[in-house]
Order: structure tokens, then sequence, then C-alpha cells
């Protein structure tokens, strides 16, 4: 009964707190512009056709000038620890092979430049799209003959940001047509659906209150161009899905699994969703 009375009171707070402030501006996401390094990465383009949104925003606009600026160079980036380890693992051979990812595809900057814009992306072997994560998996265990990595290994994750990091600042571009179209319309409906004991969709928040606080919050588009995102709540990097579980479980819904083909959907939808602005991989969140 407790709990029940507690959660009705967070909800009424949550509700609260979009009714108190006004619909969103562009003036609301902080106007500062990104330079990595003194190249600028673009954080704010107007939405491709067929959008549910007219604009589209990195969450990087909407974090405070604090955490903004951990983004603003590699050396004070703290997802670079990661980074450093993925260079090494590039070069490690392991497995059956004696291969390693440089054995294939030379240096990094040069094999898989651009390649992560495009995912999650259909595979006819898997018969359902792959994302990095098992992309990078199909070749430790069918080409390598290593073993997998786990999702949320700290190897997948660094591999998965230095891939990342050989796209930053090109666009999203992620397909949803052809065989893509089924698992797009899946993860959409599961993107607009209302769930948990807040009875919330995603939608709710980043596309109908971004720009808005919730508690001391300031709320995004909840975009993916910058997973993986080293958070500082986390200590470390983490992938969509461990946002996308985090954001269920605070609607007090049960989440989908990480890996699942519900979150693999929704990933794909909300990358698509994103297509157009630049990839910032490895960004930096509070
Ligand atoms: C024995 C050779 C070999 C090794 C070793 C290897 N790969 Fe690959 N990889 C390939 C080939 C070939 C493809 C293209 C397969 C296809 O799609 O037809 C590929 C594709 C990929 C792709 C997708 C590229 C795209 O354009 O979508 C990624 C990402 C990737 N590899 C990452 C890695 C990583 C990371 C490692 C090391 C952990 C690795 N690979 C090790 C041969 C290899
Ligand atoms: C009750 C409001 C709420 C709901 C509902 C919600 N989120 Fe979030 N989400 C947040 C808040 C708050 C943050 C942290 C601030 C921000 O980036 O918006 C966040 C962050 C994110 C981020 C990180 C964005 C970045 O730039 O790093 C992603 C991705 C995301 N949410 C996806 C989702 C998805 C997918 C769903 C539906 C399953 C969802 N969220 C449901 C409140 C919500």
């Amino acid at each position: 009964m407790k709990f029940y009375l507690k959660s009705t009171l967070m909800a009424l707070g949550v509700a609260g707190a979009f009714m108190a402030t006004t619909s969103f501006v562009a003036a609301d996401a902080d106007d500062h512009k990104l330079f990595i390094d003194d190249v600028e990465i673009l954080t704010d383009i107007a939405a491709p056709e067929g959008s549910p949104l007219d604009h589209l925003y990195s969450g990087w606009r909407f974090r405070s000038p604090e955490t903004q600026d951990l983004q603003t160079d590699d050396f004070g980036n703290p997802g670079f620890a990661a980074i450093t380890l993925a260079e090494e693992l590039w070069d490690t051979a392991e497995g059956a092979k004696g291969k390693s990812c440089a054995s294939c595809h030379n240096d990094v900057d040069e094999g898989m430049k651009g390649v992560s814009a495009a995912y999650p992306k259909w595979s006819d072997k898997l018969g359902k799209p792959h994302t990095l994560v098992t992309r990078v998996n199909e070749c430790r265990t069918d080409r390598m003959e290593a073993k997998a990595w786990k999702w949320e290994a700290p190897e997948m994750l660094a591999m998965t940001a230095l891939v990342g990091l050989q796209s930053r600042g090109m666009p999203v571009a992620v397909k949803s047509d052809g065989p893509m179209k089924s698992w797009m319309e899946k993860g959409k409906d599961i993107y607009y659906a209302r769930v948990g004991q807040l009875n919330m969709s995603c939608a709710n928040c980043h596309e109908q209150n971004f720009g808005n606080m919730i508690r001391a919050d300031h709320l995004s588009q909840g975009q993916i161009n910058g997973f993986p995102v080293y958070r500082l709540k986390w200590g470390g990097l983490g992938s969509t899905h461990r946002r996308f579980k985090g954001c269920m479980k605070n609607i007090r819904a049960k989440a989908f699994g990480v890996g699942s083909d519900e979150f693999i959907a929704l990933e794909a939808y909300v990358a698509s969703r994103g297509n157009g602005l630049a990839v910032e991989t490895p960004a930096v969140r509070n």
C-alpha cells in the first residue's frame, strides 16, 4: 500500500513538472556550438522529411556547461580511457585463427570509417538487424574463433566506442526500408506505447517534453548519436540498451532485456529518428 501511494505521488510530481513549463522553443536548448579539438560537430539540424520532429538536437545541447565541456577535447573526455583500451584490443590476436581485428581491417581509422553511422543495419545472415555489438561479435566468433563479448563487457563497450569514433562528425544514416521496415514499425510501437505504473511512453518525455525540466534533469530528445556514452553517474561507458532500461525502470515499467529483440527494434527506430545528426561517440552525459 505504502509503495503504491508513493508511486502515485511520484506520478503526480512527474506530470506537474511537465505542466509547470511552457512548450519547447529552440532557445531552451543551450545554443552553444560543439567544437571538438577545434572541429565543429553539428548538434542541431532541421529534421529530414517525414520526421515527427521539426528539429533534431543532440543530447549534448541539454547538458550543463560543465558536462558539455568534458566533450570538447579528447584529453578531457573520460570516455577516452576506453578508446585507448580498444586500440590495444584492435591489434591483439585472439581465438583459434590467431587473428586480430587489424589482420583483416587494417588500421581502425581506415577500416571502420563511417561504419557505425549506418547501424543498426540489416543482416541476411541473421535474418534480423545487426547492432554494432552483434556485428563485432560475429567477427569474433566466426572469423577469429574467439569468444563473444557480453553486451556490456568493458571490451565490447570500448570496441563499439572506438568503431563509433571513426564516424564522429558524420551524419547518422540508418536505413528504414526493405527488410528493416517491420523492425522499424515494431520499434515505433514500443516508442509510443504507454507503459509502467506511470503510464508513460518514450514520446511523452522525449518528443512532447524535450526542453522541459523533469525534476533536476533537462529533458533531451533521447537521441543515440553519442552512444556508447560515458555517463558520470555510471562512472564508465554504457550502451543504448542500458539507457533504455533505466528510462523504463524510472516509469516503473518492466524493462526489456539488454540485447532483446524489443530493444534491437527500439534501437533501430530511435537511431533512425536521429538520421542526419552528427555521430558524437563517445559523448559525455551526467
Ligand atoms: C578474418 C578476418 C576478420 C577479422 C579477424 C575481423 N573481421 Fe570484421 N569483418 C570481416 C569481413 C570480411 C567483414 C565484412 C563481412 C560482410 O559483411 O560481408 C567484416 C565486417 C565487420 C564489421 C561491419 C562493417 C560494416 O561495414 O558494416 C565490423 C564493425 C567489424 N567487422 C568489426 C571487427 C572487429 C571489431 C574485429 C576484431 C574484434 C573484427 N571485425 C575482426 C573480417 C574480419
Ligand atoms: C519520465 C520521462 C522519461 C521517459 C518516459 C523516458 N525517458 Fe529517456 N530520459 C529521461 C531523462 C530525464 C533522461 C536524461 C536527460 C536527457 O538526456 O533527456 C533520459 C535520457 C535518455 C537517453 C539518453 C540521451 C543522450 O543524449 O544521451 C535516451 C537514449 C533515452 N532517454 C531513451 C528513452 C527511450 C527509448 C524511452 C522509452 C523506452 C525513454 N527514454 C523514456 C526521461 C525519460
